[in-house]
């Protein structure tokens, strides 16, 4: 079964064949850059000119950088307000001809990396961080995702955190790496305590730049860059859109899959 993985993020929709079994793109993926504003309609389009560039799809799995629950994106914050209450699943199915899964950016990006990258064999508790418009966070037990954890909205001195210590706010503020870096380290001491974690994997574009802000850290818990970069996202929404394919299970993250076929015999 060929699975075409799409990542919505704050600047492009990015999208490719992946296969899931090794964790890796089968082509060069294609990118478009996201419509602005980023309202449902515009970027149903944008995800549809993205799919189109390949062929012999079966299935689809697209990240959101927002919550999702059963299909319905419920949060919007770095997208258009229509976001919010849009049945996304049934949206992408109707457009693009195809089943479709739809789920949290950070939730697939850490989910390729539990499977495929820095969090492969590691029990416990695991969180993935994704430092990029936003802060986006994914909590893994024993490997099993707890989705739709919003933890980049955690409170840090009366500020949502993702405005304090987000990369785009290290970019929009240009902010040094030795300013930056103390924010982070706030956030990521503040998370600690809370939740006690086992390992950090840090992702998002700046990831790839890790040893300007890494050394700069002080923190208990063990830190490690993304390994897939700017494929994870791809690469977690295609496992999820297969495993929804193999029906409910317990690594099945709550998005549903909307069968465009059944749907068009609905009417
Ligand atoms: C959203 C999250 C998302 C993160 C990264 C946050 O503002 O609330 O759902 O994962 O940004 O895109």
């Amino acid at each position: 079964m060929t699975i075409l993985g799409i990542d919505i993020g704050g600047s492009g929709v990015k999208g490719a064949p992946v296969d899931t079994v090794r964790g890796e793109l089968l082509e060069e993926r294609f990118r478009v850059p996201t419509p602005q504003p980023a309202d449902v309609d515009s970027v149903v389009e944008a995800v549809a000119e993205v799919a189109g560039k390949f062929h012999g799809i079966e299935r689809v799995g697209i990240t959101f950088p927002g919550v999702v629950v059963d299909g319905v994106t419920r949060s919007a914050a770095n997208v258009d307000k229509s976001w919010v209450d849009a049945p996304a699943a049934k949206l992408f199915a109707e457009r693009l001809g195809l089943p479709a899964t739809v789920l949290n950016d950070a939730d697939a990006a850490g989910a390729a990396e539990v499977a495929f990258g820095a969090g492969r064999d590691q029990s416990g508790l695991i969180m993935m961080v994704t430092l990029g418009t936003g802060i986006g966070t994914a909590l893994f037990l024993d490997g099993v995702l707890i989705p739709n954890t919003e933890l980049g909205h955690l409170e840090i001195d009366g500020r949502d955190a993702e405005l304090l210590a987000s990369d785009r706010v290290r970019e929009a503020d240009e902010l040094s790496w030795e300013q930056w870096a103390p924010r982070v380290e706030r956030y990521l001491r503040h998370v600690e305590m809370l939740l006690s974690p086992r390992l950090f994997i840090i992702g998002g574009g700046v990831s790839k730049k890790s040893e300007k802000f890494f050394p700069l850290l002080d923190i208990r818990t063990p830190i490690v860059a993304a390994t897939l970069l700017n494929n994870a996202g791809i690469i977690g929404a295609a496992v999820s859109a297969e495993q929804a394919a193999a029906g409910p299970g317990p690594q099945d993250p709550g998005a549903i899959e909307v069968d465009a076929a059944a749907q068009a015999e609905r009417g």
